[in-house]
């Protein structure tokens, strides 16, 4: 079977038709799945009714997925299988989550731009995000493309940023947004870990910025410094002409590429309507500073 792919932005992203993904695909099928991420690096899947298991089994048949999630209140977890994320703003019992809910508070960190488990020590491969209940407006999820930003920046910031080495935690990019409200425990589940600021995806023979709003300091730099020469990449790295915006369908399912994209949330009204999103997410092979750099 051969899929067919309609590109949905002039540097990244396509839409794959072709596909019913309530029956997992076999290997042929996986590796088409995969060249077309090594260049799209966002595949739109639309109109897939899959449920939980069918997810799941679609997710683990494109490689190893992660075993834990970054999420506060892990024992208010509302789905059944303990690899999917609930990117959703429903409580256990159904109803909406209250205004001042920590997860809430939490989930709001989704909307500043960032790559998924960049707070990890290996961080996520492809994330894939099932939309079950969509907004009647807003909610929208925007993509930017890390390979064309990189190949976008001055030969001088190239070779300045080349191999610096970040440190990501969910407690840098929550702190942005001034939540500070953390366990014992999820302090020390939430320590800073080194990345590369520049990759290597083999895939596509392409490097990419590493860059997340979970960034809070470069090695061997003064904070301040660090952090305006970050927030100085992110904006040139998220101009308006290395976005998609990915405006959901119900049964829509995106998977994107964490090592070559980034991607926020956009607001909607949440405490009026339910948005139920569940994501299953493949994890990296290493740490990045493991990870290849090609010459
Ligand atoms: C995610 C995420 C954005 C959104 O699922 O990792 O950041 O729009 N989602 O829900
Ligand atoms: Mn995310």
């Amino acid at each position: 079977m051969t899929v067919q792919l309609t590109p949905l932005h002039p540097l990244f992203a396509a839409e794959v038709s072709g596909i019913d993904l309530r029956q997992t695909p076999g290997p042929a099928l996986c590796d088409e799945i995969h060249r077309a991420m090594d260049r799209y690096a966002v595949l739109v899947f639309r109109d897939q009714q899959l449920d939980d298991d069918q997810q799941m089994a679609f997710g683990s048949a494109l490689g190893p997925l992660e075993q834990t999630r970054g999420v506060v209140d892990v024992h208010k977890q509302r789905l059944k299988h303990q690899q999917m994320a609930d990117i959703s703003n429903i409580d256990l019992d159904g109803k909406l989550l209250g205004a001042d809910d920590r997860r809430r508070m939490f989930n709001l960190g989704n909307q500043l731009w960032h790559s998924d488990s960049s707070f990890k020590a290996t961080p996520a491969k492809y994330s894939m995000l099932h939309a079950r209940v969509v907004p009647p407006e807003g909610g929208d999820t925007e993509f930017a493309d890390m390979r064309a930003a990189w190949d976008a920046l001055p030969a001088k910031m190239q070779a300045k940023i080349r191999d610096m080495v970040t440190e990501h935690s969910l407690i840098f990019s929550r702190g942005q947004l001034g939540f500070t409200d953390y366990t014992e425990q999820e302090r020390r589940d939430f320590a800073p870990v080194p990345q590369r600021l520049v990759r290597w995806h083999p895939g596509s023979q392409r490097h990419s910025i590493y860059l997340s709003s979970h960034i809070g300091r470069i090695v061997g730099w003064p904070v301040p410094e660090a952090m305006a020469l970050i927030r100085q990449l992110l904006e040139h790295a998220t101009q308006r002409q290395f976005v998609y915006a990915h405006h959901w369908r119900q049964w829509d399912l995106v998977v994107w590429d964490n090592r070559s994209t980034m991607h926020r949330a956009r607001p909607y009204e949440d405490h009026t309507y339910p948005r139920d999103m569940r994501r299953v997410t493949l994890t990296d092979v290493a740490p990045t500073l493991e990870q290849q750099m090609a010459a």
